[in-house]
């Protein structure tokens, strides 16, 4: 394996999944891992990643100085290139530049191992604000930029290679590249790792932690727990219950449709709990995001115990709780973006034993281990939906009304985008309602009524996202549909936004 250290970035998780993409294993692991925890693993080099801090500031996160006698590569990218200058003594200007976003890259004629075959000037993407200025003594300057900033370095002999860009995302065109030759060039790894290895290897995990003890899972018709629930179900078979807890918040129609084919899908017996009263109940009144993302966590989790107490005992959970839901959510270097319902929205007082087997992965790996595991195109493929459902699209205090209004324009978006031929294309698309009135003119008539917004972006893992380029006239007949078909809609726009700077969805 290749390991990635954690210091606190957004991007580190990508890191991992670039390196698993070259069918090589690969896990982020916290900064503080030690070296003899390290030595139990097949190791084939280390990777220490971007974060938000100055390696200079106090309490900065460092590695165990042991790492380095372990003899295997480093790679040092952006907080990591900072960490390696600051143990060999590089000689660093601390907020030198402020280098953010696109930048380019020279590479010197006798650059190292890791830029072979690639052209001399390339676009990289950057983020920091020390500079190295002068490499270490057995240190080379493998390339530059234009503000004379040294962005990449390395020192064969010792195995230790830095880089100040982001090889990671997909913005350093050359990215892949360079993770490449490290990992094959310089880590010599096989790249003979598949996602049959991880579904063997989840099976045997899952089977040893839980014995024959008894699990519940939490299914929602979606990708992320569909997956999560074949896996365990390969893994310990009729000991696994599923439950869907119809909580009120989903799609027109897909309560119905989850119940009617997803159990023979899966090949699982599936219990339906009606809970929409009781969400709708602790709802009432709520309209701060976190707070109403909070409710819906507690909710699912007392929804889960009551059928423990009818069907169980249960002592384990299963949630198809994904890497990127992580993240957001916060961890010990992260910033909190917003509580995943399964996450961060999760009760404190919970008895439940969590299991989670997907929660390294990104979306498009859970895809792919989904067809491995041989669930039907139509289920791998779904559009993601997120658990709190249309209660985070309805924005501010969530009603009967307001959700009627949601679901049925989602339901016309829906409709044009399959006729258009497009589910593929979007990766993800939905109706907003955002509580704005405006004025409008029907039938000779004033009318004053509801803005619809229509959110649509393309993305392979939801980390970052981009506003989807939907035909103009496919737009028009969304919008057309959705003024003369829901009468408490007037008017509809379009969200043109990416993430970052917004997320995918608004709440
Ligand atoms: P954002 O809005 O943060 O969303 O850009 C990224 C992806 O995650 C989905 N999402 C959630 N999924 N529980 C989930 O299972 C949640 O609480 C949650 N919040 C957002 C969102 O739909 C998008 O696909």
């Amino acid at each position: 394996a290749v390991v990635v250290l954690d210091f606190g970035g957004q991007y580190n998780q990508l890191i991992a999944r670039r390196i698993r993409e070259l069918h090589v294993f690969s896990e982020l692991l916290p900064h503080t891992v030690t070296a003899e925890e390290l030595r139990r693993k097949n190791l084939k080099g280390i990777v220490f990643s971007g974060g938000p801090n100055s390696v200079f500031a106090e309490g900065a996160p460092d590695v165990d100085p042991a790492l380095f006698d372990l003899g295997v590569p480093i790679l040092g990218i952006c907080y990591g290139m900072q960490l390696l200058a600051k143990r060999y003594q590089a000689q660093v200007r601390r907020g030198h530049v402020r280098e953010y976003g696109r930048a380019t890259l020279q590479t010197a004629d006798h650059a190292g191992t890791l830029f072979a075959g690639q052209p001399k000037e390339q676009q990289v993407w950057m983020s920091h604000s020390d500079a190295v200025v002068e490499v270490p003594a057995g240190f080379q300057v493998d390339a530059v930029t234009p503000s004379g900033t040294i962005a990449a370095m390395s020192n064969p002999d010792a195995q230790l290679y830095a880089v100040q860009h982001h090889p990671e995302v997909r913005h350093t065109e050359q990215g892949q590249e360079q993770i490449k030759n490290f990992l094959f060039e310089v880590c010599h790894c096989e790249g003979d790792w598949t996602m049959e290895s991880l579904v063997d290897s989840a099976v045997a995990q899952i089977k040893s932690q839980v014995g024959d003890e008894r699990v519940l899972c939490a299914l929602s018709g979606g990708v992320d727990s569909s997956v999560a629930a074949a896996l365990v179900h390969r893994a310990i078979g009729h000991q696994l219950t599923a439950v869907f807890v119809d909580h009120g918040l989903l799609r027109k129609g897909e309560s119905e449709a989850v119940m009617g084919t997803l159990g023979e899908q899966l090949g699982i017996d599936v219990v339906r709990v009606h809970a929409s009263t009781r969400f709708m109940d602790k709802l009432a009144g709520v309209s701060e995001p976190e707070q109403k993302r909070k409710i819906i966590g507690t909710e699912f989790i007392r929804a889960f115990e009551a059928e423990s107490e009818r069907l169980g005992p249960f002592r384990y959970l299963v949630q198809g709780t994904l890497y990127t839901d992580i993240i957001e959510s916060g961890t010990a270097t992260a910033a909190t973006i917003k509580s995943h319902h399964n996450v961060g929205g999760l009760p404190e007082d919970m008895t439940f034993e969590i299991i989670e087997p997907l929660k390294e992965l990104f979306k498009d790996e859970v895809r792919e281990l989904g067809q491995v595991l041989g669930l039907p195109a139509d289920l791998v493929w779904r559009q993601p939906f997120p658990g709190p459902g249309l209660a985070i699209r309805v924005i501010g205090e969530v009603t009967e009304e307001k959700l009627h209004v949601v679901r049925e324009t989602d339901a016309i978006l829906r409709d044009e985008i399959a006729k258009a031929g497009l589910e593929r294309d979007v990766w993800q698309y939905f109706t907003v309602l955002p509580g704005i009135q405006s004025v409008g003119v029907m039938g000779d008539e004033r009318t004053y009524a509801q803005t619809i917004a229509i959110r649509a972006v393309a993305s392979t893992e939801g980390m970052t996202a981009d506003w989807a380029r939907i035909p103009f006239d496919v737009l028009e007949r969304i919008s057309t549909r959705m003024v003369n078909e829901v009468p408490e809609v007037n008017r509809v726009v379009y969200d043109i936004t990416s993430k970052p700077p917004a997320t995918i969805e608004w709440e």
